[in-house]
């Protein structure tokens, strides 16, 4: 039986990138799908682009810091399909760039979009959700996994997601929903894909990909359908994993040594 033909997911940041991958994979699988972005061509196209597969597609302009637009797309869902069974809490932005040297405007709107983005859209969805004993997942990065210099807000917004995942769970799962969180590693970019930099100016990534979309897209699908709790991407980001839970000193010690020497396993954690 396909787990996912006739449910309701809605993707945030559906518009490019991981999140419309995820959104064509689970279109295929005859999903219905809501994806929602900010920049409302790129998500009209999208929206075309899916359904050509056939989809029943449904695309919200909004922002999801915006506690208003969270709940207007989650209605939007719901009046449009009756119901809402899985939430991917996808739209992210990342920056690079030493702590004192950042603008407070750019720790803020990290802070927003990554972490208030995730809380704002999961309390909106939350009801819908328990009614269908559906899903939340949230799209961490192996920076969720342990610190890493130059990344500093953006891994802090990644690790709380981690902490509020596993809060949520002990609250819901006795209620029936799943709540999972992807640690994705470096992965294929549109071209429109920017990252901010420390003074808020916007710039194109520099670092190659070690994930298709597609590969990403099929990974976080398979999570849904087997309701896993955690999906860990890159080999080198699991032994990571392991080795920061053994000693977090440990961990430190690598990076700052990779960093120091510009090893190449450097750029495979984020
Ligand atoms: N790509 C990687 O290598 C990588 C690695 C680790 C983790 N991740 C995580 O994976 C997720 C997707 O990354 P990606 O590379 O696919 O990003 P991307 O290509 O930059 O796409 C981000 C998507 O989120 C939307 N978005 C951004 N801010 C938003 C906001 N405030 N409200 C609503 N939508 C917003 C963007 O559309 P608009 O700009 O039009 O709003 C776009 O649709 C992110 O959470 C990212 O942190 C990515």
């Amino acid at each position: 039986m396909n787990y996912f033909k006739g449910k309701v997911v809605l993707i945030t940041g559906g518009s490019r990138g991981v999140g419309f991958a995820t959104a064509k994979e689970l279109a295929r699988r005859g999903a219905k799908v809501v994806i929602m972005a900010r920049g409302e061509k790129r998500l009209l196209d999208s929206e075309l682009k899916l359904q050509d597969l056939d989809a029943e597609v449904v695309a919200v302009v909004g922002d999801v810091g915006e506690w208003e637009d969270a709940q207007k797309v989650v209605a939007a869902a719901v009046n449009r399909f009756g119901r809402l069974d899985i939430l991917v809490n996808n739209a992210g932005v990342s920056m690079r760039g030493h702590f004192a040297d950042l603008a407070p405007e750019v720790c803020a709107a990290v802070a927003r979009t990554n972490l208030m983005g995730c809380i704002f859209m999961t309390r909106a969805a939350i009801p819908h959700l328990l009614a269908t004993k559906g899903q939340v997942v949230f799209i961490s990065s192996i920076a969720g996994l342990f610190g890493l210099p130059g990344a500093s807000i953006y891994c802090a917004t990644k690790k709380a997601l981690t902490g509020l995942a596993e809060s949520l769970r002990l609250e819901l799962i006795p209620m029936g929903l799943h709540v999972g969180v992807v640690y994705l590693g470096y992965t294929e970019h549109d071209p429109e894909k920017r990252i901010i930099a420390a003074d808020g100016s916007l710039t194109v990534p520099d670092r190659p990909a070690h994930h298709t979309q597609v590969h990403v897209a099929s990974k976080i699908v398979r999570m849904l359908e087997k309701r896993q709790k955690q999906l860990i991407m890159t080999r080198v980001g699991t032994i990571g994993w392991i080795c920061y839970r053994l000693s977090p000193a440990l961990v430190e010690c690598a990076v700052l040594l990779a960093q120091k020497r510009h090893l190449g396993i450097f750029k495979r954690f984020s």
